[in-house]
């Protein structure tokens, strides 16, 4: 008996129960735990955030300070993980060198393949929340060239991610918090969106048993593509065009309204918000406040402003409820705290992180079946083989 139904991209099958996101596409309205994103993104911190994700309440302060200390003991890599990180070209981009060496991390790990038990899954969801961002680190060092660089376990999780990243003096973030705090805020409003197109990789992944950090690392090559997190990178490329063109961004919307042409604005759209990304809108504002901070004045933000303005005022755009999305502004923000523009979908990597490990989890204590979709076949039917002569 062959099933009939089809929902290709999923746009209206349930894969599973989840406890952990809420998210109401009409009305734009994005919970973790319960929890207003507008609310954590203003009150919490990212460590706070991933806690919450993952155990599904705020910690304590106890419990908090525990995570953090924990997280910081596994800070190390391997050595050997960084001979393979020399095997990459300098061109390779960020995002396969990341996923790849996640992977990678499975075989120096190896008890971190079959987690049972919650502790020995506690132990590898504090590796990966300690690993990946040195991973991170290390791939933008070797494409700028510049000597790997250790953490330092006195700073805060995303202190001691830009201390990685740019090997500025402790003193630097501590007298300008503007980075950390605009940084913190990114990677919570990207910290989970439910059952999206890499955290669906994530769980298929892991319902075959895979480890965690394979698991992980198929996330991160979904959330690569530029129609999924890649779309930060494609927005800046796209203002940047733009800006070289003279500007005038009319022509580029007219280009995304022809469907003879493949090209779509990059950032506008979403599977879910129909109404606006609330994302965007924390985002929009912070970004505004970054530049003003940091006394940078970027065209490429008036750019995307004049841009948002005339789609959102357009009837194609309009009828088909396209609004900017989370990705619309990050890059701004990214790229005024100094981070290349291949690393923008890795900051989104580290963000996702704990949504990726809280959806594996829960997966896996609710002792999910294997991901197994069916399919409607529509090859061929029975036919005779032919030998290679007569063919
Ligand atoms: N520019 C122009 N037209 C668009 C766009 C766009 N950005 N997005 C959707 N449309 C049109 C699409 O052509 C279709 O028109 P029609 O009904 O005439 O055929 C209609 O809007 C519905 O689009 P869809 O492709 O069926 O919608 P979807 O839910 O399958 O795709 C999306 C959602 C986010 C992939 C899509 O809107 C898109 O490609 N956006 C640009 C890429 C982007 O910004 N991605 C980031 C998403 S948010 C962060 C994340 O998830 O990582």
């Amino acid at each position: 008996g062959g099933v009939t139904t089809i929902d290709a991209g999923f746009k209206n099958t349930s894969s599973c129960k989840s406890a952990i996101t809420f998210l109401d596409g009409e009305k734009g309205i994005l919970r973790y735990r319960g929890y207003a994103i507008e609310e954590l993104a203003e009150k919490a911190d990212f460590l706070e955030v991933s806690y919450l994700l993952i155990f599904g309440e705020l910690p304590t302060k106890a419990q908090n300070d525990k995570f953090h200390r924990d997280i910081q003991k596994q800070s190390l890599v391997d050595t050997d993980v960084k001979k393979i990180l020399d095997g990459f070209p300098k061109t390779a981009h960020p995002m396969g060198v990341v996923s790849a060496l996640t992977s990678a991390l499975t075989a120096f790990n190896a008890k971190s393949v079959n987690v049972d038990s919650e502790e020995e899954m506690y132990d590898a969801v504090v590796k990966i929340l300690a690993k990946l961002p040195v991973l991170a680190s290390w791939a933008y060092r070797k494409e700028e060239g510049l000597p790997l660089e250790y953490g330092d376990s006195s700073l805060g999780y995303v202190e001691n991610f830009l201390k990685m990243m740019f090997d500025l003096p402790n003193e630097e973030y501590k007298s300008n918090p503007v980075i950390v705090e605009a940084l913190d805020k990114l990677l919570i409003l990207h910290a989970d969106h439910e059952q999206n197109c890499s955290t669906s990789t994530v769980r298929v992944a892991g319902s075959s048993h895979a480890g965690l950090f394979a698991s992980i690392s198929a996330g991160i090559s979904a959330l690569w593509g530029p129609l999924h997190g890649g779309a930060n990178q494609a927005v800046i490329e796209m203002l940047e065009a733009i800006k070289e063109d003279g500007g005038g961004y009319e022509k580029y919307i007219e280009k995304a309204k022809d469907k003879n042409d493949p090209f779509r604005l990059m950032g506008f759209g979403h599977r879910v918000y129909k109404n606006f990304d609330p994302r965007a809108k924390i985002i929009k504002v912070a970004a505004d406040e970054v530049l003003a901070d940091l006394g940078i004045e970027d065209p490429v933000l008036d750019i995307a402003r004049g841009l948002a303005d005339v789609a959102l005022n357009d009837e194609y755009f309009k009828s088909r409820n396209l609004y900017p999305n989370v990705d619309f502004y990050s890059g701004i923000i990214y790229r005024a705290l100094g981070i290349p523009i291949p690393m923008f979908t890795v900051m989104f990597a580290i963000g996702r992180l704990p949504g990726w490990i809280a959806q594996w989890r829960e997966m896996r204590l609710n002792k999910e079946p294997i991901g197994r979709p069916r399919q409607v076949y529509v090859g061929a039917t029975e036919r005779p083989f032919v030998d290679v002569e007569k063919r």
